[in-house]
């Protein structure tokens, strides 16, 4: 048909039947689902060769239109529902050539699921966590980054304190004052904490006693790294603070976890101390782990081992956590907790606990 051919009826007619037909041979032709979908909007689309057709309907006799109309749609109906077949032809033999040629070894091994474990450093201080509250303790936790005021002043340690000296201090810069080539500590006060101590400040305000808790955590020093030493570590305190608390709980108590973390057998003993929160203070021995206490290089001949740091609360410890040292007394003691790693595993060099090498780590599945 040429634009200046008014199309009459028969040659609209025989264009449809045209259509028809070849329609149902590309139909038949097409290879697989994407292909008759193509064909789908060729033929039916909105400048398909359907609606091409129907464009000259409107020079054809009036009368004649409605029954090109109908023609029209018959096999645009016709053409929808063959369509619709050999959709569904294709996509069950595209499915069926997957299951043929697709294979499942149902004989291959599962895939392995790897279940971490927990650091031996954070087994232990769960351990302890487990022990201590069989005993009556909760757990109480505090900041990473504290001010001079909490992890010293409190602590019974003013400014010019001599004792000041025993915790190498890691000081947070004022700010600017890098950039501007002159570092110098937070006028504000701010450290990193250099022990657990400053949370039973922290405890005291929150709690009211009678007060039991433990205190784990991570802390900070300026110290050298070597076998036993490093800039980061962890210890867990404990605070007890009750009417009537004595020495006497404090020695019981650390006797009990003595014999429960280190055996029925191991011996222990208290050493005069000097701590400035606490009063008296105490260091706490056990019988060496190693040579049982004749005497070798780990306990450096001595027979004895330091495990912790212990005392009563000094009273104005009690009155900085706002508790009244005239009605109540408690104790304290704190720990490092890769110390008793280290000694539970054997294990060397405390480098090696602080790497993140897991042929290393992996060999300490479980506890003890
Ligand atoms: N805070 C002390 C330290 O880090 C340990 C300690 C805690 C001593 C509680 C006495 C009482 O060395």
């Amino acid at each position: 048909m040429t634009p200046d051919q008014q199309p009459t009826a028969d040659s609209l007619r025989s264009q449809l039947e045209a259509l028809r037909l070849s329609a149902s041979e590309r139909l038949a032709a097409a290879a697989d689902a994407d292909g008759v979908e193509a064909l789908r909007s060729a033929l039916l689309g909105r400048s398909g060769e359907l609606t091409v057709v129907l464009r000259g309907l409107g020079g054809v006799d009036a009368a004649e239109r409605p029954k090109i109309g109908q023609l029209a749609n018959a096999v645009r109906e016709e053409l929808e529902a063959a369509i619709s077949a050999r959709l569904e032809v294709l996509r069950g033999s595209e499915l069926e050539a997957r299951l043929a040629n697709e294979t499942i070894d149902m004989t291959a091994p599962g895939r392995e699921v790897r279940i971490g474990h927990l650091h031996p450093t954070m087994s232990v201080e769960r351990d302890l966590r487990e022990f201590f509250h069989a005993f009556g303790f909760e757990v109480f936790e505090g900041p990473e980054i504290e001010t001079e005021a909490m992890n010293f002043e409190a602590l019974n340690m003013p400014p010019d304190h001599p004792a000041r000296d025993l915790w190498d201090t890691l000081y947070v810069a004022e700010p600017g004052s890098v950039d501007a080539g002159e570092p110098r500590p937070a006028e504000d006060g701010t450290i990193l904490r250099t022990h657990t101590s400053p949370v039973q400040i922290r405890a005291m305000h929150a709690l009211r006693p009678p007060i039991r808790v433990i205190t784990p955590g991570r802390c900070f020093r300026y110290e050298a790294v070597d076998a036993s030493h490093n800039f980061e570590f962890f210890q867990v305190e404990g605070l007890v603070v009750d009417h009537a608390t004595s020495l006497a709980d404090l020695k019981g108590m650390l006797e009990e976890f003595a014999r429960a973390f280190y055996g029925e057998g191991t011996r222990t003993r208290f050493r005069p101390g000097y701590y400035p929160f606490t009063e008296p203070s105490a260091a706490f021995d056990i019988s060496c782990l190693v040579c049982g206490g004749s005497g070798c290089a780990a306990c450096g001949r001595s027979g004895w081992m330091t495990i912790l740091g212990a005392g009563m609360v000094h009273p104005a410890v009690l009155r900085a956590g706002g508790i009244d040292p005239d009605e109540y007394q408690g104790y304290a003691f704190g720990m490092g907790l890769d110390r008793i790693t280290l000694l539970r595993h054997a294990i060397p060099d405390l480098r090696l606990l602080m790497g993140a090498d897991l042929r290393f780590l992996s060999q300490f599945p479980a506890g003890r």
